[in-house]
């Protein structure tokens, strides 16, 4: 396991310091709070196929390398008790929704009965693909995501009316088909075509939104580690989503997680689905490249 550097996390002094004000003006609790550590600790799972053991830190990728000597995924900074329930699929609350989605997966649902098994076999002719998403459509030169994916089958192939994007059918299945992935490192690519979302959803990332005037690294690059109300705030990885919230009890994508972390900072917030937040996902995820997938991960 990696042992974490300080250095590697030295604030952007200024920037921080605004965003802090702001929001210990509004009661956020920031200024002033407690550092901690993320957890060192080891994530192993328990599975059908046997232990499975996770990559939870790395180092940063090259293009952070300015920012930040290691990437650590959420896990690390939640409670004993939530971090437990990830170690075995039998306590994995998510586990239920990945059922559900075998069940949604295998029912003859289209409009002339296909199933999503009738054209692709089983769920795990699907692995890898969660590794490498959000990725740039090679025939339509799109930014496409797992929804983009799903919905494309719900309606082209099946003749159905789209899922909705934070919808219980959809995220049954972006849960079963991230699952087929776990433990492969992601690695989404952000060179090429890809070039210019990333691009954009970094601009995004570092663009300060709502009356907090906060920005994504200003909470999650900026003052990792810290916390934030009860809060242990952490890197703002997206390895492990979909996400099982106990909080919320049930499952939470990236495109959801977004949607309120911009909330939170009293900002009128785009769609889950929009343009900005697809950009935005491909750019959080590529935060995260060499770490594992993680979902169905549990937070709190
Ligand atoms: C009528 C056949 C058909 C049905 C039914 C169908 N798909 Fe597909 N799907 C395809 C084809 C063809 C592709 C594009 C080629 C490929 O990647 O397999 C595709 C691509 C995909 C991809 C992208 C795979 C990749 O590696 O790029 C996903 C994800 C997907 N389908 C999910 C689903 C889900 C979930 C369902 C059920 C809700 C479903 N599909 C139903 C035919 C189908
Ligand atoms: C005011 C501070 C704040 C801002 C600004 C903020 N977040 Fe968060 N975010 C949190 C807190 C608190 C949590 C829950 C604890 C944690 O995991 O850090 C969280 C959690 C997350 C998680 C879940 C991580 C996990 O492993 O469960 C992601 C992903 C995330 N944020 C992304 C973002 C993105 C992207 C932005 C910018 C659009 C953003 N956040 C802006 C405070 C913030």
């Amino acid at each position: 396991m990696q042992r974490y550097t300080k250095t590697g996390f030295a604030p952007h002094a200024a920037g921080a310091a605004r965003g802090i004000a702001a929001a210990a003006v509004l009661g956020l609790a920031l200024a002033g709070a407690a550092f901690a550590d993320p957890v060192e600790d080891t994530l192993t799972i328990e599975t059908d196929d046997g232990p499975l053991t996770l990559t939870t830190s790395a180092p940063a990728p090259e293009h952070l390398k300015d920012a930040m000597d290691t990437i650590w995924s959420g896990w690390h900074y939640r409670e004993d008790e939530t971090r437990d329930l990830e170690r075995d699929d039998f306590d994995n609350p998510g586990m239920v929704f990945v059922d559900r989605g075998i069940d949604s997966w295998n029912k003859a649902q289209g409009a002339k009965g296909e199933s999503c098994a009738g054209c692709h076999q089983g769920p795990e002719t699907m692995a890898g693909l969660r590794a490498t998403l959000p990725r740039v459509d090679a025939t339509s030169g799109k930014l496409m995501l797992m929804e983009d994916y799903i919905n494309g089958c719900v309606t082209e192939r099946m003749g159905l009316e789209a899922w909705g994007w934070t919808g219980d059918k959809m995220k049954d299945m972006l849960a079963l088909i991230s699952v087929q992935s776990r433990g492969m490192a992601v690695n989404v690519a952000i060179d090429g075509p890809a070039a210019a979302f990333w691009e954009k959803g970094k601009e995004i990332y570092y663009t300060r939104f709502g009356q907090l005037e906060m920005s994504c690294a200003n909470c999650h690059e900026d003052n990792q580690g810290m916390m934030i109300r009860a809060d242990h705030l952490s890197q703002g990885q997206i390895n492990g989503f979909p996400a099982y919230r106990l909080k919320d009890a049930g499952i939470l994508s990236a495109q959801q997680r977004f949607v309120g972390c911009v909330r939170d900072t009293r900002a009128e917030t785009f769609k889950a689905g929009s343009d900005e937040f697809k950009a935005l996902e491909l750019y959080v995820a590529s935060r995260g490249n060499g770490l594992s997938v993680e979902g169905v991960s549990v937070r709190h």
